[in-house]
């Protein structure tokens, strides 16, 4: 099955779709039974039969199984946020005791939730390749955590490497790969175990919804779905599941506009003399640059680029230059973003993760090439040597 189909057609051909071309969305909070039996029945798997809106619901449904067979699982459960899948999915995981790696540069909130699973008892290591894993395992490690590329530097790792070595120690392993989407990337056939996603990135796509999944084997999903998803209760609403359904259908197209204008962008970056690295897989000067072909069939557009300065002011002087990057959190949708850590992240933190001033984040969105470069060309005449 392709991935184009699975993003369209896959599941609407059922006969409560009535031949809409677009699934209608199921409001009601709860379903009702022609006797008590069918209902006590039914409450005894509130994964799969509908019940009650925190439990499951047929247009959030029909948007899991799209997005399992898109990463190639057996079964995929969506949250109300990132976040939401991501914290259900190490809390079904661990216990307390237990101790979790993780491997390279993650999502910030992602650590704060380990940090904030230390007082059950639950530590965890941070370490740089594997090597380093190596070292930091303990007998209580059950978990493996990482995204690739990595955050804020996409740095890539040999995923089947990773896997196999956590493989053959017993870890389970979990993968954020929100920055490839499924289209450009498929984890769960090269080794990983679960895998995870914001939906509120490129896959949602219109910067309208905020949501969250995570896909894999039906052995680890039901557990999660039936106790953490239900409890921490972030369930995600049928009208999110519905624009993330209308993300879906154009997620294949988009994905290779996204690409091209920001490979065009990073490519101008590169060149220009007030511009240091620029961190972008797609690029063949980045370090991970040929494992990344080896693995992925694409580049999305998030990335970052370190200006030749080391002032604050001077980096906010260039985001308040830009005209047609706007300037914000989060990425993935059809407007171009900009943001800047020294500008948001707390000095000490950003200091920590070895961050420097002047790195730049951009998320190029669907607008002309041309338009972004000319606007970038004008923002940096006022920055570093050239100032
Ligand atoms: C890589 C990555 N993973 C997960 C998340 C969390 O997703 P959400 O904001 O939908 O909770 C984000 C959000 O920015 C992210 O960048």
């Amino acid at each position: 099955m392709d991935d184009e189909w699975i993003c369209g057609r896959l599941g609407e051909d059922e006969p409560w779709m009535l031949g809409a071309v677009n699934p209608p969305v199921f409001e009601n909070s709860l379903f009702t039974f022609a006797t008590a039996g069918e209902l006590g029945a039914a409450i005894k798997d509130e994964d799969e039969r509908y019940v009650y809106w925190r439990g499951t619901n047929p247009t959030v449904d029909l948007l899991q199984r799209k997005l399992a067979a898109l990463e190639r699982g057996e079964r995929a459960k969506c949250f109300g946020s990132g976040m939401g899948a991501i914290s259900a999915t190490i809390s079904s995981l661990v216990s307390a005791g237990d101790h979790v790696l993780v491997l390279g540069a993650i999502y910030g909130p992602t650590t704060q939730f380990l940090r904030y699973l230390e007082k059950f008892g639950v530590t965890h290591t941070h370490a740089g390749d594997l090597d380093e894993c190596d070292s930091a395992i303990r007998s209580s490690t059950r978990l493996l955590y990482f995204e690739s590329p990595s955050y804020m530097r996409y740095e890539v790792f040999d995923i089947p490497a990773v896997t196999s070595w956590a493989a053959g120690r017993g870890l389970v392993t979990v993968m954020d790969n929100t920055w490839s989407t499924p289209i450009f990337q498929k984890p769960l056939t090269l080794g990983v175990d679960l895998v995870v996603h914001s939906l509120s990135k490129y896959i949602g796509g219109h910067s309208d919804l905020v949501g969250g999944v995570v896909a894999g084997a039906s052995r680890l999903i039901r557990p999660l779905a039936l106790t953490e998803y239900q409890l921490y209760g972030a369930a995600m609403s049928p009208h999110d599941g519905a624009k993330a359904i209308k993300g879906l259908r154009t997620l294949p197209v988009r994905m290779p506009a996204h690409q091209e204008r920001g490979l065009a962008v990073a490519a101008f970056l590169e060149s220009h003399p007030a511009v240091g690295v620029v961190n972008h897989p797609g690029l063949p000067s980045h370090p991970g640059h040929s494992l990344a072909k080896q693995q992925m069939s694409g580049f999305s557009s998030l990335f970052s680029f370190e200006l030749d300065s080391e002032s604050r002011e001077e980096v906010a002087g260039f985001l308040n230059r830009l005209r047609h990057f706007r300037i914000g959190v989060s990425w993935g949708g059809f407007e171009s973003l900009v943001n800047a850590p020294a500008l948001t992240v707390e000095e000490s933190v950003r200091a920590t993760m070895g961050i420097p001033v002047g790195l730049v984040r951009l998320s190029v969105g669907l607008e002309a090439a041309e338009t972004l470069i000319k606007d970038l060309g004008l923002a940096l005449e006022g920055v570093g040597r050239l100032a």
